[in-house]
């Protein structure tokens, strides 16, 4: 995700570009820039890697180095959350070329094709963005018609992807125009001039009327004037909603926390990760590759996703996998080579035990691969190998999204290495990534969509003293992402546990009231969880059980106190709506409680540190 923002109007942009970037950070914070129409200089562009004060920093500089005062009423800015292209001055946006300047927030999938037939057509490209494509298409329709509409609507029509454009012509220096696909974009009527943003932060303080650009539109600003285009061509001038949120409610885009807002970006989060992934070269990287064996280390939710991984490709290619909990790593004083693979897991790709094992594991001789979210991160800069997750910036210090898009990686990892190894068909193989991309997304929807009844669960967790949470098999793997999440935002103690393993000691922990979360989603152990869990319950449990709603009928309703259902889905994909699960629970007790849920005490986003 990346922020936008544009103003026409007849007021000094600069000031307004900048507040409005800031307001916009939380989407994207690696690089920033700027490109405005100033009244002496004509079309400047101001960018780099870094926050949006270092380019604040670069317009004092460039006023104070030439004795003069920026005089500008027409920019567009942007913040940018890499994607394509490491974090750096010249892939920053704006993209400029002779005739347009622009910024963008999504993915433009084809533009590999795109850049290498504009090449050919003698276009030079400086940056390794999908954007700059993007620019120099918008450029070359230009020319061909002089109508900066069209050239903007014959780009959209090459495009395939999303994108939320901002583009100044530079011969049309007080118009600002924009078009959407897949990615937000507003435009706000201010009482001084006319707005785009990615989203209503970027605008609140200066104007409280504001459109949602609707698929496939593309609009005109001038400093008087918005017209919007309709795909069939109609024009018409919006009428515009009034914004009635604060501008820290606006952040979270109406959510109260950013976690929750996290959560329900899950969907998008492993639509675009499995995008990703599935046009990745793993598949030939493991044919070229035949490992002797295949290690994980990674820290708390990471490590967990890891688990997944371990899981899924032990079951599906019979290949041995070692996870490690990164900080622990390196005791194990680990025999590498360069026949074996060490896969590094991190969300910010700067976890001090994770980027400590990727370069031991380098020491060793290993091939590295890093699965990170963080484009441009160390994780990401030293390994030898990076699969990317797309969750966008994940702003809550507790992980959701992220570790949705994390075991969405893991499960392709562990198909596509069966798949090479031998083990399952191109058509079973087919079928699970068929499953995976068009039916885990909406059924995650499905438990966002219970939202209301979870919320009312949690108040049984408000003051219990500790939880549990067991399954069998994935649902175990389950238990244990599931516990760390209630742990880190309520403050409440927690423990996963293998259901099969209670009766062997901890099972004396229990008594009347103490709440079990029961995880029996996997449909041929649901019986031997289900005798787990009369075990607790005979004891006085309060438990909750989380299985398939398929399978309610056949359950005993004696054996628990709740039940949260699950949507229908292929049993080994139920870590993602059970997840969710948990993930709300855990976020609707830790709110009950009072607690900084999107800043729990005592922890940090990234621990950089050992
Ligand atoms: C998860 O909710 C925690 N914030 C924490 O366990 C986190 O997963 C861990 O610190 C690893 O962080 P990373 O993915 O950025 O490496």
């Amino acid at each position: 995700m990346c922020g936008i923002i544009g103003y026409t109007g007849r007021t000094q942009v600069l000031p307004k570009l900048f507040c409005g970037l800031k307001s916009l950070e939380y989407r994207g914070y690696d690089s920033a820039g700027i490109a405005f129409y100033d009244r002496n200089a004509g079309m400047m562009c101001l960018k780099e890697k870094g926050r949006v004060s270092e380019v604040e920093a670069l317009a004092d500089d460039y006023e104070k180095n030439n004795n003069t005062k920026i005089d500008a009423f027409c920019g567009i800015g942007h913040t940018r959350w890499a994607t394509h292209g490491k974090p750096s001055d010249i892939n920053s946006h704006p993209h400029c070329t002779m005739r347009v300047s622009i910024v963008h927030n999504g993915i433009i999938e084809n533009y590999a094709e795109l850049k290498d037939e504009l090449t050919g057509h003698g276009y030079g490209f400086v940056s390794e963005t999908d954007t700059e494509t993007a620019a120099v298409l918008i450029d070359r329709f230009y020319c061909d018609t002089g109508d900066p509409v069209a050239a903007v609507r014959k780009a959209s029509e090459r495009i395939q992807g999303s994108y939320a454009f901002g583009i100044i012509f530079h011969d049309r220096p007080n118009e600002i125009y924009a078009a959407r696909k897949d990615s937000p974009l507003i435009i706000a009527e201010g009482s001084d001039g006319n707005y785009i943003a990615s989203d209503i932060p970027a605008v609140l303080r200066y104007t409280d009327k504001y459109y949602r650009l609707e698929e496939g539109e593309t609009a005109v600003l001038t400093p008087g004037s918005v017209t919007v285009i309709k795909e069939d061509g109609t024009r018409f001038t919006p009428e515009y909603c009034k914004i009635t949120w604060s501008v820290d409610a606006a952040e979270k885009e109406g959510f109260p926390h950013f976690m929750l807002k996290e959560i329900h970006e899950e969907p998008r989060a492993v639509r675009d990760t499995l995008s990703s992934v599935l046009s990745s070269d793993i598949e030939a990287f493991f044919r070229e590759n035949d490992f002797d064996s295949i290690n994980i280390a990674a820290c708390g939710t990471a490590m967990h996703a890891g688990l997944i991984c371990k899981y899924m490709t032990e079951k599906l290619a019979r290949v041995p996998v070692n996870v490690y909990i990164a900080s622990e790593f390196r005791y194990q004083d680990p025999i590498l080579s360069e026949r074996d693979l060490v896969i590094i897991i991190s969300q910010s790709g700067e976890t001090a035990d994770s980027v400590a094992a990727l370069r031991l594991a380098k020491e060793r001789g290993a091939r590295t691969l890093a699965v990170v979210n963080v484009v441009g991160s160390t994780a990401a800069r030293e390994a030898d190998h990076i699969l990317m997750t797309l969750a966008g910036p994940e702003i809550s210090v507790a992980s959701t999204k992220a570790y949705a898009s994390q075991i969405a990686v893991m499960y392709v990892l562990s198909v596509k290495l069966a798949l090479v190894k031998g083990k399952i068909s191109d058509e079973y193989a087919s079928s699970l990534i068929s499953d995976i991309s068009d039916n885990v997304p909406s059924a995650i929807d499905g438990i966002i969509a219970q939202k209301d009844s979870i919320k009312a669960l949690a108040r049984n967790f408000l003051d219990c003293p500790s939880v549990f949470f067991v399954g069998r098999g994935l649902d175990c793997l389950v238990a244990s992402e599931g516990s760390l999440k209630l742990k880190e935002i309520t403050y409440i103690h927690s423990e996963a546990y293998a259901a099969g393993e209670m009766k062997h000691g901890t099972i004396s922990l229990i008594s009347e009231g103490t709440p079990v979360i029961a995880l029996a989603t996997e449909k041929d152990l649901l019986l031997k969880t289900l005798g787990n869990v009369k075990e607790v319950k005979s004891r006085g449990a309060y438990v909750v059980l989380v299985c398939n709603e398929d399978d309610i009928d056949s359950i005993d309703r004696s054996v628990c106190d709740s039940i949260i259902a699950l949507p229908p889905l292929r049993s080994c994909f139920a870590p993602f709506t059970a997840i969710a699960a948990l993930q709300l629970l855990s976020y609707y007790t830790a709110v009950l409680r009072g607690c900084d849920v999107d800043r729990p005490r005592n922890l940090a986003k990234s621990v950089t540190v050992e």
